[in-house]
């Protein structure tokens, strides 16, 4: 393969982002979290090209994206000039305990080797009462799933149809969490108050938690 055939997914996410359900999906998360009101502190992980940190920054929230692709950031920079964003490893973010009121990550800990060690970090820097919230693939994510919902929805952008299915595939890929699993996940972690709901018929799930006050 020659660097010319290399996939762009800056570009792709970049197109991902400008869609309206999936930015109806991305910014649900940030209501689900409570990390709408003004003058919150919240950390979005894994933020991709931007969209929500932009979103949110409109709403007058203290918004900080983290991303570990140079790449994607300066898509993110190209289409939103000025938007506070940090290049990050989830991992090892770099921030002191603490100093969020909460920190989001969208189709994040699906992907990652070590989600634990991730979420472990997101509570880290979340101030005791603050929030966490994740959204990823639920267990009911397939090819098949997603192939049959945008069949039940053909007014839907067709990149998007394609999107979702490729997500399914990513999904297949990496990892689908029932709300079990992700309770148990979080319960390795400072986080109580454990909830979750899905969206788009089942497809995907948000859960959310709350740092252990001190
Ligand atoms: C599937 S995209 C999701 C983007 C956005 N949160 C959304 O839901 O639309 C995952 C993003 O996480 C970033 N990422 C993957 N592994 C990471 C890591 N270990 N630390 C920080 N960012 C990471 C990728 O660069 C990519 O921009």
């Amino acid at each position: 393969m020659t660097s010319g055939d290399a996939f762009d997914f800056a570009r792709y996410f970049a197109r991902v982002h400008r869609g309206a359900l999936w930015h109806e999906m991305h910014v649900g998360m940030a209501v689900y979290a409570g990390a709408t009101r003004p003058g919150l502190a919240v950390l979005d992980v894994g933020c991709g090209p931007g969209r929500l940190v932009h979103h949110l920054q409109g709403q007058r929230v203290q918004i900080v994206g983290a991303d570990a692709d140079p790449a994607v950031l300066a898509k993110s920079h190209s289409l939103f000039p000025g938007l506070p964003l940090v290049r990050a490893l989830a991992e090892a973010l770099p921030w002191p305990d603490g100093v969020f009121d909460a920190v989001l990550a969208g189709n994040l800990l699906f992907l990652v080797a070590e989600p634990l060690v991730v979420l472990r970090e997101m509570v880290r820097v979340t101030r005791p009462g603050g929030r966490v919230a994740l959204w990823n693939p639920s267990e009911h994510m397939s090819r098949a799933a997603a192939a049959a919902y945008v069949r039940a929805q053909p007014t839907l952008d067709p990149f998007e149809q394609k999107h979702l299915v490729n997500w399914a595939r990513v999904a297949e890929n990496n990892r689908r969490w029932s709300a079990a699993d992700l309770q148990s996940l979080f319960a390795h972690t400072d986080l109580i108050e454990f909830e979750s709901v899905t969206v788009i018929e089942g497809l995907a799930r948000y859960v959310r938690g709350r740092k252990r006050p001190a």
